[in-house]
Protein backbone atom coordinates (compact mmCIF):
# COMPACT_ATOMS: atom_id res chain seq x y z
CA UNK A 1 0.00 0.00 0.00
CA UNK A 2 3.02 2.48 1.27
CA UNK A 3 6.08 1.98 -0.17
CA UNK A 4 8.92 4.26 0.89
CA UNK A 5 12.36 3.89 -0.38
CA UNK A 6 15.60 5.97 0.24
CA UNK A 7 14.53 8.87 1.89
CA UNK A 8 16.35 11.13 3.49
CA UNK A 9 15.46 14.09 5.30
CA UNK A 10 18.48 17.09 7.27
CA UNK A 11 17.95 20.11 9.03
CA UNK A 12 20.17 22.36 9.95
CA UNK A 13 22.64 20.15 11.72
CA UNK A 14 20.80 17.59 12.20
CA UNK A 15 20.39 14.15 9.72
CA UNK A 16 16.63 13.07 11.12
CA UNK A 17 16.52 10.22 8.23
CA UNK A 18 19.05 8.55 6.58
CA UNK A 19 18.42 6.32 3.17
CA UNK A 20 14.82 4.55 4.78
CA UNK A 21 13.04 1.81 3.36
CA UNK A 22 9.82 1.28 4.71
CA UNK A 23 6.50 -0.30 3.68
CA UNK A 24 3.04 -0.90 4.78
CA UNK A 25 0.20 -3.35 3.59
CA UNK A 26 -3.56 -3.45 3.62
CA UNK A 27 -4.51 -4.83 6.39
CA UNK A 28 -0.94 -4.76 8.45
CA UNK A 29 -0.20 -2.68 11.60
CA UNK A 30 3.26 -1.77 11.00
CA UNK A 31 5.01 -0.04 14.22
CA UNK A 32 7.74 2.10 14.00
CA UNK A 33 10.37 1.85 16.96
CA UNK A 34 13.13 3.83 17.86
CA UNK A 35 14.87 5.57 20.78
CA UNK A 36 13.46 10.04 21.06
CA UNK A 37 15.34 11.71 17.91
CA UNK A 38 15.68 8.60 16.15
CA UNK A 39 13.46 10.22 13.01
CA UNK A 40 10.52 8.62 13.62
CA UNK A 41 7.77 11.39 13.53
CA UNK A 42 9.88 13.34 10.54
CA UNK A 43 9.47 10.23 8.47
CA UNK A 44 5.73 10.03 9.62
CA UNK A 45 5.40 14.10 8.81
CA UNK A 46 7.24 13.11 5.40
CA UNK A 47 4.17 10.52 4.79
CA UNK A 48 1.39 12.97 5.13
CA UNK A 49 2.59 15.78 3.23
CA UNK A 50 4.23 18.42 5.75
CA UNK A 51 8.03 17.61 5.25
CA UNK A 52 9.32 17.11 1.82
CA UNK A 53 12.05 14.48 1.91
CA UNK A 54 15.26 15.94 0.31
CA UNK A 55 15.83 12.25 -1.19
CA UNK A 56 14.30 8.96 -1.82
CA UNK A 57 10.67 7.67 -3.12
CA UNK A 58 7.26 7.75 -1.79
CA UNK A 59 4.89 4.80 -4.05
CA UNK A 60 1.29 4.71 -2.75
CA UNK A 61 -1.29 2.34 -3.88
CA UNK A 62 1.34 1.24 -6.92
CA UNK A 63 1.63 5.21 -7.91
CA UNK A 64 5.17 7.19 -7.01
CA UNK A 65 3.21 10.32 -5.28
CA UNK A 66 4.76 13.90 -4.66
CA UNK A 67 2.88 14.99 -1.55
CA UNK A 68 2.94 18.87 -1.37
CA UNK A 69 0.86 19.86 1.95
CA UNK A 70 -1.31 17.35 4.17
CA UNK A 71 -4.38 18.13 1.79
CA UNK A 72 -2.45 16.36 -0.97
CA UNK A 73 -2.35 13.08 1.28
CA UNK A 74 -5.86 13.43 2.43
CA UNK A 75 -6.78 13.33 -1.21
CA UNK A 76 -4.97 10.37 -1.46
CA UNK A 77 -6.28 8.88 1.46
CA UNK A 78 -3.56 9.18 4.11
CA UNK A 79 -4.72 10.13 7.93
CA UNK A 80 -2.60 11.08 10.64
CA UNK A 81 -3.20 11.94 14.26
CA UNK A 82 -0.66 13.48 15.48
CA UNK A 83 1.54 13.58 18.75
CA UNK A 84 0.18 16.81 19.77
CA UNK A 85 -3.88 17.35 18.74
CA UNK A 86 -4.40 19.36 15.91
CA UNK A 87 -8.41 20.82 16.36
CA UNK A 88 -9.37 23.83 16.91
CA UNK A 89 -10.66 24.06 20.18
CA UNK A 90 -13.46 26.25 19.87
CA UNK A 91 -15.72 24.33 17.46
CA UNK A 92 -17.57 21.19 17.75
CA UNK A 93 -16.39 17.89 16.71
CA UNK A 94 -18.90 17.78 13.88
CA UNK A 95 -17.72 21.41 12.88
CA UNK A 96 -13.96 20.19 13.17
CA UNK A 97 -14.77 17.37 10.78
CA UNK A 98 -16.27 19.38 8.48
CA UNK A 99 -13.45 22.33 8.39
CA UNK A 100 -12.01 22.13 4.72
CA UNK A 101 -13.95 20.00 2.98
CA UNK A 102 -15.31 21.24 -0.21
CA UNK A 103 -17.95 23.76 -0.03
CA UNK A 104 -16.58 24.86 3.94
CA UNK A 105 -20.29 23.99 5.18
CA UNK A 106 -22.40 26.17 7.63
CA UNK A 107 -23.90 25.15 10.50
CA UNK A 108 -27.14 24.68 8.70
CA UNK A 109 -25.55 22.24 6.61
CA UNK A 110 -24.52 19.61 9.54
CA UNK A 111 -26.64 17.40 9.11
CA UNK A 112 -25.91 15.12 7.10
CA UNK A 113 -21.96 15.13 8.74
CA UNK A 114 -23.59 14.16 12.05
CA UNK A 115 -25.14 11.20 10.78
CA UNK A 116 -22.24 10.10 8.91
CA UNK A 117 -20.14 10.97 11.85
CA UNK A 118 -22.56 8.72 14.31
CA UNK A 119 -22.19 6.12 11.52
CA UNK A 120 -18.57 5.68 11.84
CA UNK A 121 -18.44 6.14 15.87
CA UNK A 122 -21.07 3.24 15.91
CA UNK A 123 -19.19 1.14 13.58
CA UNK A 124 -15.36 1.70 14.97
CA UNK A 125 -16.86 2.04 18.61
CA UNK A 126 -15.69 5.76 18.91
CA UNK A 127 -17.95 6.81 21.07
CA UNK A 128 -17.70 10.93 20.96
CA UNK A 129 -20.87 13.29 20.68
CA UNK A 130 -20.81 14.94 17.73
CA UNK A 131 -22.00 18.43 19.04
CA UNK A 132 -19.83 18.46 22.12
CA UNK A 133 -17.21 21.79 21.73
CA UNK A 134 -13.46 20.45 21.49
CA UNK A 135 -11.62 22.61 24.42
CA UNK A 136 -14.47 20.81 26.72
CA UNK A 137 -13.64 16.82 25.62
CA UNK A 138 -10.95 15.14 27.66
CA UNK A 139 -7.97 13.71 25.90
CA UNK A 140 -9.32 10.43 24.69
CA UNK A 141 -12.56 11.92 23.70
CA UNK A 142 -9.86 14.65 21.61
CA UNK A 143 -8.19 12.00 19.87
CA UNK A 144 -11.52 10.05 18.61
CA UNK A 145 -12.33 13.01 17.02
CA UNK A 146 -8.77 12.81 15.34
CA UNK A 147 -9.60 9.51 14.19
CA UNK A 148 -12.94 10.24 12.96
CA UNK A 149 -11.89 13.30 10.95
CA UNK A 150 -9.45 11.29 9.25
CA UNK A 151 -11.92 8.52 8.71
CA UNK A 152 -14.30 10.66 7.50
CA UNK A 153 -11.80 11.63 4.47
CA UNK A 154 -11.84 8.07 3.89
CA UNK A 155 -8.41 7.64 4.91
CA UNK A 156 -7.07 3.68 3.76
CA UNK A 157 -3.97 4.38 5.70
CA UNK A 158 -3.76 5.86 9.01
CA UNK A 159 -0.67 6.88 11.13
CA UNK A 160 -0.91 7.11 14.67
CA UNK A 161 2.13 9.51 16.28
CA UNK A 162 2.06 7.47 19.73
CA UNK A 163 -1.60 7.98 20.15
CA UNK A 164 -1.41 5.87 23.41
CA UNK A 165 1.06 8.64 25.40
CA UNK A 166 -1.94 10.75 26.49
CA UNK A 167 -4.47 7.86 27.32
CA UNK A 168 -5.14 5.60 30.55
CA UNK A 169 -5.24 1.58 30.32
CA UNK A 170 -8.80 1.34 29.75
CA UNK A 171 -8.47 4.07 27.31
CA UNK A 172 -5.59 2.14 25.32
CA UNK A 173 -7.80 -1.37 25.45
CA UNK A 174 -10.67 0.71 23.46
CA UNK A 175 -8.51 2.28 21.09
CA UNK A 176 -6.90 -0.93 19.95
CA UNK A 177 -10.31 -3.10 19.98
CA UNK A 178 -10.88 0.30 17.21
CA UNK A 179 -7.68 -0.16 15.82
CA UNK A 180 -7.84 -3.68 15.09
CA UNK A 181 -10.73 -3.60 14.08
CA UNK A 182 -9.63 -0.76 11.07
CA UNK A 183 -6.86 -3.38 10.45
CA UNK A 184 -9.40 -6.32 9.71
CA UNK A 185 -11.23 -3.80 7.05
CA UNK A 186 -7.97 -3.45 5.14
CA UNK A 187 -6.66 -0.41 6.51
CA UNK A 188 -2.56 0.17 6.78
CA UNK A 189 -1.87 1.66 10.11
CA UNK A 190 1.54 2.64 11.32
CA UNK A 191 1.95 2.68 14.74
CA UNK A 192 4.39 4.76 17.26
CA UNK A 193 4.85 4.32 20.57
CA UNK A 194 7.29 3.68 23.52
CA UNK A 195 5.71 1.03 25.28
CA UNK A 196 6.80 -2.41 24.42
CA UNK A 197 4.41 -4.33 25.12
CA UNK A 198 1.67 -2.60 23.38
CA UNK A 199 4.27 -2.79 20.63
CA UNK A 200 4.20 -6.63 21.31
CA UNK A 201 0.25 -6.98 21.82
CA UNK A 202 -0.86 -4.44 18.54
CA UNK A 203 1.73 -4.99 15.72
CA UNK A 204 2.13 -7.33 13.16
CA UNK A 205 5.56 -5.70 11.65
CA UNK A 206 7.93 -3.98 13.53
CA UNK A 207 10.83 -1.70 11.71
CA UNK A 208 13.20 -0.04 14.47
CA UNK A 209 15.08 3.00 13.68
CA UNK A 210 18.14 4.31 15.12
CA UNK A 211 19.47 7.93 14.51
CA UNK A 212 17.72 8.41 11.27
CA UNK A 213 18.88 4.79 10.07
CA UNK A 214 16.41 1.53 9.96
CA UNK A 215 18.29 -0.64 12.19
CA UNK A 216 15.92 -3.68 12.10
CA UNK A 217 13.23 -5.61 11.78
CA UNK A 218 10.86 -8.02 13.37
CA UNK A 219 7.63 -9.37 14.10
CA UNK A 220 6.17 -9.58 17.58
CA UNK A 221 6.50 -13.77 17.53
CA UNK A 222 10.03 -13.45 16.68
CA UNK A 223 10.96 -11.62 19.56
CA UNK A 224 10.51 -10.27 23.22
CA UNK A 225 10.52 -6.52 25.09
CA UNK A 226 13.94 -7.25 26.12
CA UNK A 227 14.86 -8.15 22.18
CA UNK A 228 13.36 -4.85 21.09
CA UNK A 229 14.56 -2.35 23.61
CA UNK A 230 17.96 -3.92 22.87
CA UNK A 231 17.33 -3.31 19.28
CA UNK A 232 16.09 0.72 19.99
CA UNK A 233 19.45 1.33 22.43
CA UNK A 234 22.00 -0.98 21.06
CA UNK A 235 22.74 -2.36 24.77
CA UNK A 236 20.37 -4.36 27.27
CA UNK A 237 17.94 -2.58 29.14
CA UNK A 238 16.77 -3.09 32.94
CA UNK A 239 13.14 -3.27 32.76
CA UNK A 240 12.44 -4.17 36.41
CA UNK A 241 14.21 -2.15 39.39
CA UNK A 242 14.49 -2.78 42.84
CA UNK A 243 14.48 -0.10 45.81
CA UNK A 244 17.66 0.72 47.91
CA UNK A 245 16.68 0.72 51.81
CA UNK A 246 16.61 3.76 52.75
CA UNK A 247 16.40 5.37 56.13
CA UNK A 248 13.48 7.66 55.71
CA UNK A 249 13.19 11.55 57.62
CA UNK A 250 11.32 13.92 58.71
CA UNK A 251 8.63 14.54 57.00
CA UNK A 252 8.85 17.03 53.72
CA UNK A 253 5.40 17.37 52.01
CA UNK A 254 2.30 17.67 53.83
CA UNK A 255 -0.97 18.43 52.92
CA UNK A 256 -4.68 18.22 54.82
CA UNK A 257 -7.73 18.29 54.02
CA UNK A 258 -6.88 19.98 50.78
CA UNK A 259 -9.89 21.43 48.44
CA UNK A 260 -8.60 22.79 44.79
CA UNK A 261 -11.35 23.82 42.42
CA UNK A 262 -10.56 22.57 38.53
CA UNK A 263 -10.63 24.95 35.19
CA UNK A 264 -14.46 24.07 35.42
CA UNK A 265 -15.35 25.42 38.86
CA UNK A 266 -15.95 22.30 40.44
CA UNK A 267 -13.77 20.68 43.28
CA UNK A 268 -11.43 18.77 41.90
CA UNK A 269 -9.62 17.60 44.73
CA UNK A 270 -11.92 17.37 47.66
CA UNK A 271 -10.66 16.94 50.91
CA UNK A 272 -7.26 14.83 50.29
CA UNK A 273 -4.71 14.22 52.51
CA UNK A 274 -0.94 13.06 51.80
CA UNK A 275 2.22 13.39 53.15
CA UNK A 276 5.81 12.86 52.37
CA UNK A 277 9.20 12.55 53.86
CA UNK A 278 12.79 12.43 53.03
CA UNK A 279 13.82 9.42 51.12
CA UNK A 280 10.82 8.34 50.26
CA UNK A 281 9.01 8.15 46.72
CA UNK A 282 4.81 7.93 47.18
CA UNK A 283 3.42 7.00 44.24
CA UNK A 284 0.04 8.85 43.51
CA UNK A 285 -1.79 6.38 41.20
CA UNK A 286 -5.27 6.76 39.97
CA UNK A 287 -7.29 7.50 36.30
CA UNK A 288 -6.17 10.52 35.09
CA UNK A 289 -8.54 13.38 35.68
CA UNK A 290 -9.47 12.40 39.57
CA UNK A 291 -7.26 15.77 40.67
CA UNK A 292 -4.32 14.80 40.22
CA UNK A 293 -3.08 17.96 38.09
CA UNK A 294 -4.74 20.16 40.52
CA UNK A 295 -3.33 18.79 43.27
CA UNK A 296 0.34 19.23 42.06
CA UNK A 297 -0.60 23.00 40.74
CA UNK A 298 -1.79 23.77 44.13
CA UNK A 299 1.51 22.69 46.07
CA UNK A 300 3.52 24.73 43.48
CA UNK A 301 1.36 27.80 43.92
CA UNK A 302 -0.07 27.91 40.43
CA UNK A 303 -3.98 27.73 41.63
CA UNK A 304 -5.33 28.80 44.53
CA UNK A 305 -5.71 26.54 47.35
CA UNK A 306 -9.85 26.66 48.60
CA UNK A 307 -9.56 25.03 51.58
CA UNK A 308 -7.33 22.79 53.79
CA UNK A 309 -2.85 22.92 54.71
CA UNK A 310 0.09 22.63 52.14
CA UNK A 311 3.32 22.31 54.41
CA UNK A 312 6.73 22.10 52.88
CA UNK A 313 9.67 21.05 55.89
CA UNK A 314 6.93 21.05 58.40
CA UNK A 315 5.85 25.30 58.01
CA UNK A 316 2.95 26.60 55.76
CA UNK A 317 4.40 28.01 52.84
CA UNK A 318 5.00 32.09 53.49
CA UNK A 319 5.00 33.17 50.28
CA UNK A 320 2.51 30.28 47.75
CA UNK A 321 3.62 31.78 44.45
CA UNK A 322 5.65 29.61 42.14
CA UNK A 323 8.27 31.54 42.86
CA UNK A 324 7.93 31.83 46.80
CA UNK A 325 7.52 27.75 46.37
CA UNK A 326 10.23 26.94 44.68
CA UNK A 327 12.38 28.88 46.62
CA UNK A 328 11.64 26.73 49.65
CA UNK A 329 13.46 23.58 47.52
CA UNK A 330 10.35 22.19 45.38
CA UNK A 331 10.49 21.53 42.08
CA UNK A 332 8.06 20.51 40.19
CA UNK A 333 8.26 18.30 36.28
CA UNK A 334 4.81 18.81 35.01
CA UNK A 335 2.19 17.17 33.05
CA UNK A 336 2.23 19.03 29.91
CA UNK A 337 5.48 19.83 29.22
CA UNK A 338 5.01 21.88 25.96
CA UNK A 339 2.29 24.15 27.94
CA UNK A 340 3.68 24.24 31.78
CA UNK A 341 7.85 23.09 31.39
CA UNK A 342 8.89 25.08 28.88
CA UNK A 343 9.44 27.95 26.38
CA UNK A 344 8.95 26.70 23.24
CA UNK A 345 10.40 29.20 21.00
CA UNK A 346 13.51 29.52 24.02
CA UNK A 347 16.68 28.06 23.18
CA UNK A 348 17.44 24.93 25.29
CA UNK A 349 20.35 27.00 27.31
CA UNK A 350 17.76 29.50 28.19
CA UNK A 351 14.84 26.41 29.53
CA UNK A 352 17.69 24.65 31.40
CA UNK A 353 17.84 27.70 33.66
CA UNK A 354 13.88 28.64 33.33
CA UNK A 355 13.68 28.62 37.30
CA UNK A 356 16.80 29.78 38.67
CA UNK A 357 18.19 32.03 35.70
CA UNK A 358 17.91 34.96 38.75
CA UNK A 359 20.22 32.84 40.74
CA UNK A 360 24.31 33.26 41.32
CA UNK A 361 25.98 32.19 39.21
CA UNK A 362 23.78 32.33 36.43
CA UNK A 363 23.00 35.87 37.28
CA UNK A 364 25.99 38.38 38.68
CA UNK A 365 25.46 41.95 39.61
CA UNK A 366 22.15 41.84 38.03
CA UNK A 367 23.61 40.76 34.64
CA UNK A 368 23.06 37.41 33.28
CA UNK A 369 26.20 35.25 32.67
CA UNK A 370 26.19 33.25 29.42
CA UNK A 371 29.50 31.64 30.29
CA UNK A 372 27.93 29.75 33.63
CA UNK A 373 24.70 29.53 31.58
CA UNK A 374 26.39 27.70 28.86
CA UNK A 375 28.32 25.33 30.69
CA UNK A 376 25.57 24.44 32.85
CA UNK A 377 23.39 23.67 29.55
CA UNK A 378 26.42 22.13 27.89
CA UNK A 379 26.56 19.45 30.69
CA UNK A 380 23.15 18.80 31.46
CA UNK A 381 22.61 17.77 27.35
CA UNK A 382 25.70 15.96 28.12
CA UNK A 383 24.59 14.17 31.29
CA UNK A 384 20.76 13.86 30.38
CA UNK A 385 21.72 12.89 26.72
CA UNK A 386 19.37 14.91 25.08
CA UNK A 387 19.75 15.18 21.75
CA UNK A 388 20.00 18.59 19.88
CA UNK A 389 22.53 20.26 17.62
CA UNK A 390 23.49 22.89 20.14
CA UNK A 391 22.26 24.46 23.27
CA UNK A 392 20.95 27.19 20.73
CA UNK A 393 18.37 25.37 19.19
CA UNK A 394 14.89 26.57 20.04
CA UNK A 395 13.65 24.08 22.15
CA UNK A 396 10.35 23.49 20.11
CA UNK A 397 12.58 21.87 17.65
CA UNK A 398 13.58 19.29 19.45
CA UNK A 399 11.81 15.72 19.85
CA UNK A 400 8.86 15.36 22.01
CA UNK A 401 10.83 13.16 24.37
CA UNK A 402 13.62 15.36 24.34
CA UNK A 403 11.79 18.02 25.18
CA UNK A 404 11.05 16.13 28.11
CA UNK A 405 14.56 15.53 29.28
CA UNK A 406 14.97 19.02 29.41
CA UNK A 407 12.79 19.32 31.88
CA UNK A 408 13.81 16.57 34.09
CA UNK A 409 17.45 17.61 33.67
CA UNK A 410 16.69 21.08 34.83
CA UNK A 411 14.66 19.86 37.53
CA UNK A 412 16.51 17.12 38.89
CA UNK A 413 20.11 19.25 39.24
CA UNK A 414 18.19 22.08 41.29
CA UNK A 415 19.26 20.66 44.80
CA UNK A 416 15.32 19.85 45.85
CA UNK A 417 14.00 18.57 48.90
CA UNK A 418 11.03 18.16 47.81
CA UNK A 419 9.84 16.92 43.76
CA UNK A 420 6.54 17.06 42.45
CA UNK A 421 6.76 14.40 39.01
CA UNK A 422 4.02 14.65 36.96
CA UNK A 423 4.01 11.73 33.59
CA UNK A 424 7.71 11.54 34.19
CA UNK A 425 8.76 9.28 31.07
CA UNK A 426 5.49 10.05 28.95
CA UNK A 427 6.36 10.07 25.53
CA UNK A 428 10.07 9.28 26.83
CA UNK A 429 12.15 6.11 24.70
CA UNK A 430 12.92 3.11 26.95
CA UNK A 431 16.55 3.84 27.89
CA UNK A 432 15.97 7.41 28.48
CA UNK A 433 13.06 6.05 30.89
CA UNK A 434 15.78 3.74 32.69
CA UNK A 435 18.07 6.97 33.06
CA UNK A 436 15.17 9.17 34.38
CA UNK A 437 14.47 6.26 37.08
CA UNK A 438 18.06 5.91 37.91
CA UNK A 439 18.41 9.51 38.18
CA UNK A 440 14.72 9.52 40.47
CA UNK A 441 15.95 6.47 42.53
CA UNK A 442 19.20 8.79 43.22
CA UNK A 443 17.06 11.73 44.19
CA UNK A 444 15.29 9.33 46.66
CA UNK A 445 18.55 8.35 48.17
CA UNK A 446 19.68 11.46 48.43
CA UNK A 447 17.05 11.67 51.09
CA UNK A 448 14.58 13.95 48.77
CA UNK A 449 10.83 13.72 49.15
CA UNK A 450 9.28 12.56 46.10
CA UNK A 451 5.61 12.88 45.26
CA UNK A 452 5.57 10.48 41.91
CA UNK A 453 2.35 11.64 39.73
CA UNK A 454 1.84 8.92 37.11
CA UNK A 455 -0.84 6.89 35.05
CA UNK A 456 1.62 4.15 34.14
CA UNK A 457 1.30 1.64 36.71
CA UNK A 458 4.02 -0.01 35.85
CA UNK A 459 5.81 2.99 36.77
CA UNK A 460 4.30 3.39 40.06
CA UNK A 461 4.55 -0.34 41.08
CA UNK A 462 8.33 -0.35 40.51
CA UNK A 463 9.61 3.57 42.00
CA UNK A 464 7.00 3.78 44.92
CA UNK A 465 7.61 3.00 48.80
CA UNK A 466 4.02 3.46 48.98
CA UNK A 467 1.23 4.01 46.72
CA UNK A 468 -1.62 6.53 46.93
CA UNK A 469 -4.18 5.96 45.26
CA UNK A 470 -6.97 8.41 43.82
CA UNK A 471 -10.44 9.04 43.07
CA UNK A 472 -12.30 11.95 42.60
CA UNK A 473 -9.98 14.14 44.38
CA UNK A 474 -9.96 11.92 47.42
CA UNK A 475 -7.82 9.54 48.51
CA UNK A 476 -9.32 5.93 47.69
CA UNK A 477 -6.63 4.29 49.98
CA UNK A 478 -3.09 3.37 50.41
CA UNK A 479 -0.54 0.68 49.50
CA UNK A 480 2.30 -0.22 50.78
CA UNK A 481 4.93 -1.85 48.46
CA UNK A 482 5.01 -4.85 49.64
CA UNK A 483 1.79 -5.33 49.14
CA UNK A 484 1.56 -3.48 45.65
CA UNK A 485 0.28 -5.64 42.99
CA UNK A 486 -1.36 -4.33 39.61
CA UNK A 487 -4.48 -5.97 41.01
CA UNK A 488 -4.79 -4.42 44.28
CA UNK A 489 -3.64 -0.98 42.68
CA UNK A 490 -6.15 -1.46 39.96
CA UNK A 491 -9.05 -2.32 42.03
CA UNK A 492 -8.65 0.97 44.68
CA UNK A 493 -8.32 3.21 40.60
CA UNK A 494 -11.78 1.84 40.03
CA UNK A 495 -13.04 1.96 43.20
CA UNK A 496 -13.00 -1.24 44.92
CA UNK A 497 -12.15 -1.07 48.54
CA UNK A 498 -11.12 -4.09 50.01
N1 LIG B 1 11.46 21.17 12.33
C1 LIG B 1 12.65 20.73 12.75
N2 LIG B 1 13.74 21.55 12.73
C2 LIG B 1 14.95 21.11 13.14
N3 LIG B 1 15.19 19.86 13.61
C3 LIG B 1 14.14 19.01 13.66
C4 LIG B 1 12.83 19.39 13.25
N4 LIG B 1 12.01 18.34 13.40
C5 LIG B 1 12.76 17.35 13.92
N5 LIG B 1 14.04 17.73 14.06
C6 LIG B 1 15.16 16.90 14.56
O1 LIG B 1 15.17 15.69 13.84
C7 LIG B 1 15.47 14.58 14.69
C8 LIG B 1 14.36 13.56 14.62
O2 LIG B 1 13.22 14.09 15.28
P1 LIG B 1 11.82 13.32 15.34
O3 LIG B 1 10.83 14.28 15.88
O4 LIG B 1 11.54 12.71 14.01
O5 LIG B 1 12.15 12.17 16.40
P2 LIG B 1 11.19 11.03 17.00
O6 LIG B 1 11.79 9.72 16.62
O7 LIG B 1 9.80 11.27 16.60
O8 LIG B 1 11.41 11.24 18.56
P3 LIG B 1 10.34 11.15 19.82
O9 LIG B 1 10.26 9.72 20.20
O10 LIG B 1 11.04 11.91 20.90
O11 LIG B 1 9.06 11.76 19.40
C9 LIG B 1 15.68 15.17 16.08
O12 LIG B 1 17.06 15.33 16.29
C10 LIG B 1 14.99 16.51 16.02
O13 LIG B 1 15.58 17.42 16.91
MG1 LIG C 1 8.08 11.84 17.66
Amino acid sequence: MLELTNITKRFPGVLANDSVDFTVEAGQVHTLLGENGAGKSTLMKIVYGLYKPDEGEIRFKGETVKLASPNDAIQRGIGMIHQHFMLVPTLTVAENVALGLRGNLSRADMGPVRARLRDLSEQYGLQIDPDAVIWQLAVGERQRAEILKALYRDAELLVLDEPTAVLTPPEVDDLFVTLRQLRDDGKGLIFISHKLHEVMDLSDEITVLRDGRVSGHTRPSESSREQLAQMMVGRPVELHRTLADVEVGEERLSISDLVVRGDRGTKAVDGLSISVKAGEIVGLAGVSGNGQRELAEAVLGLRPVEAGEIKVAGKPRPDPTPRGVRQLGVSYVPEERMKDGVVGEFTVAENMILVDYNKAPYTKRGLLDFGSIGRRSRDLVDRFSVKTPSIEQPTRHLSGGNIQKVVIAREFTCDAEVLVVAQPTRGVDIGAAEYIHERLLEQRLNGAAILLISEDLDEVLQLSDRIVVVLEGRVMGEVQRADATPQAVGLLMSGVTA
